[in-house]
């Protein structure tokens, strides 16, 4: 390989609200890792169309993710930073993966098991099944060595290694076997009014997710109103899941360690908590929240820097396409 940097790969879908999650699990780590590696941030819109989007919706989406990388600190001088169904070799290395990848592999995909209990799976799309395939794709293309994400992508990571090594098992040595990092605080953040479950982007109750475009009222609010456990220790523990799940915010966005925290609240109770750490979302958020809104006042700046990105990711794609065409003999 002619770059003498790691590369970092990782994508955010543009669908639903960016949420607190997504920023702790997952572009928190891209800003503080873009130093040390070649690094490409994509829009993953090809993932987001696995279940119904209104089109108007997802193109003001996609510009609103573009915004949000960018407030969070991700610099353009050093990240490509591109949707991906602007670089068609995404779409045509997943065709060629789906060629060695396995039904009954995908067939234990727990997100696909989720998605399709909760839709029916009937009627999930097969790109929804063939999502993983698409994932491993977007990694693979641009030989990464890292990729950043949370807790819930781990069995993807797995399967894009599974596909990487199968491949070159088959065809010979094509691509970089990816590693997932996924941090100890952070990775997983529950939903604020039910914290057995993940906080997510498509959920209808807007008091489980903090969103990262939220006004500092609103999160107050949120975070007040978040459930709480019985007792009244602070601790984190598998019989206190929301406290758990609040002290791990903490420590995610104030790069404190959650045993630290637990002692400076001894003897205190949990409205002490939510207070301060209310305070502390609402500083981390707001400035993103403020420039991702002033980014959004020119939507054609942020088009034609995602053109400029996809324009760069397109050639890193190509050479790697092009490899793997002619291991397989079509080139
Ligand atoms: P998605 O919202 O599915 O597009 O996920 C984008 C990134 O955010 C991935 O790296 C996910 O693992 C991460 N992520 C999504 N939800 C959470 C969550 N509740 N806690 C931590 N990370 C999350
Ligand atoms: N599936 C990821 C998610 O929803 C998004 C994604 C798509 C991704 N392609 C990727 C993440 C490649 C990392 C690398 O969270």
């Amino acid at each position: 390989m002619q770059d003498h940097k790691r590369r970092v790969f990782s994508g955010i879908q543009p669908s639903g609200n960016l949420h607190l999650g997504n920023y702790v699990g997952a572009l928190k780590n891209w800003v503080a890792m873009q130093n040390e590696y070649e690094n490409y941030f994509c829009i993953v819109d090809l993932h987001a169309i696995t279940v119904p989007q209104d089109p108007k919706v997802l193109r003001q989406k996609i510009r609103e993710v573009a915004a949000i990388y960018l407030a969070s600190g991700l610099d353009p001088e050093r990240c490509v930073i591109f949707r991906q169904s602007k670089v068609s070799e995404h779409a045509e290395l997943c065709w060629l993966l789906n060629c060695v990848a396995r039904f009954g592999e995908l067939q234990r995909m727990t997100q696909f098991k989720d998605k399709a209990q909760k839709g029916g799976a009937d009627v999930a799309s097969a790109g929804l099944f063939d999502y993983p395939v698409l994932m491993a794709a977007d990694i693979l293309l641009y030989n990464a060595h890292l990729v950043p994400v949370g807790e819930d992508q781990r069995q993807h990571l797995e399967l894009s290694r599974v596909l990487a090594r199968r491949f070159n098992n088959l065809y010979g040595e094509t691509f970089v076997v990816p590693e997932a990092i996924i941090l100890d605080t952070g990775a997983r953040v529950m939903a604020l009014d039910a914290p057995e479950e993940k906080m997510s982007k498509s959920s209808p109750r807007p008091a489980s997710f903090v969103s990262i475009l939220d006004e500092p009222d609103t999160i107050r609010k949120k975070i007040r109103r978040a459930k709480t456990d019985s007792g009244s220790e602070i601790t984190a523990s598998p019989d206190k899941p929301a406290i758990t799940n609040l002290l791990d915010i903490y420590a995610a966005m104030s790069g404190r360690k959650v045993s630290e925290i637990e002692a400076d609240y001894e003897g205190k109770g949990y409205g002490d908590l939510k207070k301060d750490l209310a305070e502390v979302v609402v500083e981390g958020m707001a400035p993103v929240r403020d420039r991702a809104y002033e980014l959004l006042d020119d939507p054609a700046e942020l088009d034609s820097l995602l053109d400029l990105g996809a324009d760069k990711a397109r050639e890193a794609a190509q050479l790697t396409l092009h490899d793997a065409r002619a291991r397989l003999g079509l080139d």
